[in-house]
């Protein structure tokens, strides 16, 4: 191996991506992630020690890892959440000195699996980008203000990008997953500086504007049944990208199918029902795509009591959970539109929820999680 083979800093990285896993999965004082944090500093200690260096540069461009700007030629796939996440946060460099000790290091991780604001320590350098929704495309769409994001610190422009990011996917289906997550993020982020509003985006009359906010506020509700389960770091992030895409099959479908007053033909709405299996087909070809993501667009419309529904899938099952989190806040918008409700989050729609498909086609407990949750969201609003 020659000296400053960026190679030499696998074993650091592979430790930093394990440590970011369990800090996802544990509280920060648990075994695992202690045993983390010290895996992290000593294989950084070792790797100085190999390079005789003081200090080791992690640089994310253009989705390659690069170390002391020298790409590292093996292990992307090993490393690839971890450039994600670098990506997601807009952490574009990652500098680590001699000296890093056990709570900086902790900081480190605790930014990378989405827990509190990334921010800079003696020994850890963060260079942030700026997230930008203009990142996801050019243009500023026409800023008319049909679709508006009440309450909530998004202007017009933010929404018409996110808008056109989201559609850019008929064209360009592998190019868009990554562009999805960081505005799907965006919108996130801006949830939790204004929450007070937890549903934001409505009213909208085109089909595509209808097809963009619903996804958004499905992913946004799903975001926050996680959190409220107690889900964060990557699986909160992969739950929000797959409620996101939970319907994005429609996108190949017909629009005169899907914007249409008149009752469907049996034909036409076996077709509308194959949005899930086409869904699913296209994310499993797109190396962005989560798993979870393929799982979700097959799965949300299969029913808790696994009574059938559709699509029929070989051997019966439930859904797994997120695709149960996403049934709930899919029918919950769908009844929030269909019934004429305006702005915000309502108690009372999330009750008839309740009410009509609690034990049937969604899980007793989750639908109940769901109307606390919304109904103190909605106190929230109120105060
Ligand atoms: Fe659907």
């Amino acid at each position: 191996m020659v000296r400053d083979d960026p190679a030499q800093a696998l074993p650091v990285l592979r430790a930093l991506s394990i440590a970011v896993n369990f800090r996802a999965l544990y509280p920060p004082s648990h075994p695992k992630v202690v045993e983390g944090v010290d895996a992290v500093v000593g294989s950084f200690e070792a790797c100085l020690k190999e390079r005789g260096s003081d200090s080791m540069t992690f640089l994310v461009i253009d989705h390659e890892l690069l170390v002391d700007d020298r790409p590292i030629r093996s292990g992307q796939m090993y490393l690839a959440p971890l450039i994600r996440t670098m990506s997601r946060l807009g952490i574009e460099r990652v500098t680590l000195g001699a000296g890093l000790d056990q709570e900086q290091c902790h900081s480190l991780i605790e930014s990378l699996a989405s827990i509190g604001e990334p921010a800079s320590t003696e020994h850890v350098i963060l260079g942030r980008i700026q997230l930008s929704l203009a990142e996801a495309g050019a243009g500023g769409g026409g800023g008319d203000g049909r679709v508006s994001a009440r309450g909530s610190q998004f202007s017009e422009h933010d929404i018409d990008l996110a808008q056109e990011g989201f559609l850019r996917y008929r064209e360009d289906r592998s190019g868009s997953i990554e562009q999805l997550d960081r505005m799907l993020w965006h919108f996130v982020e801006g949830m939790d500086q204004s929450s007070r509003s937890l549903l934001l985006l409505g009213p909208m009359k085109s089909l595509d504007e209808k097809l963009f906010v619903h996804a958004i506020n499905v992913a946004m509700l799903v975001v926050a049944q996680a959190r409220s389960l107690g889900i964060i770091g990557q699986s909160l992030q992969a739950i929000g990208l797959a409620a996101l895409l939970h319907d994005i099959g429609k996108l190949s479908l017909p629009p005169t199918l899907l914007d249409r007053d008149e009752e469907l033909s049996d034909v036409e709405w076996e077709i509308l029902k194959m949005h899930t299996v086409l869904g699913a087909a296209q994310l499993c070809g797109l190396e962005e795509a989560p798993p979870l993501a393929v799982l979700v667009a097959y799965e949300h419309h299969l029913r808790w009591d696994g009574k059938p529904s559709y699509p029929v899938p070989s051997v019966p099952r439930r859904p797994n959970l997120a695709s149960q989190l996403t049934a709930i806040a899919d029918t919950y918008d769908v009844m929030v539109e269909s019934r004429g409700f305006t702005g915000g989050v309502h108690g009372e729609a999330a009750t008839r929820v309740w009410r009509e498909r609690s034990e049937t086609f969604l899980d007793p407990f989750l639908v109940g999680n769901f109307v606390l949750m919304v109904a103190g969201a909605e106190v929230e609003m109120k105060g």
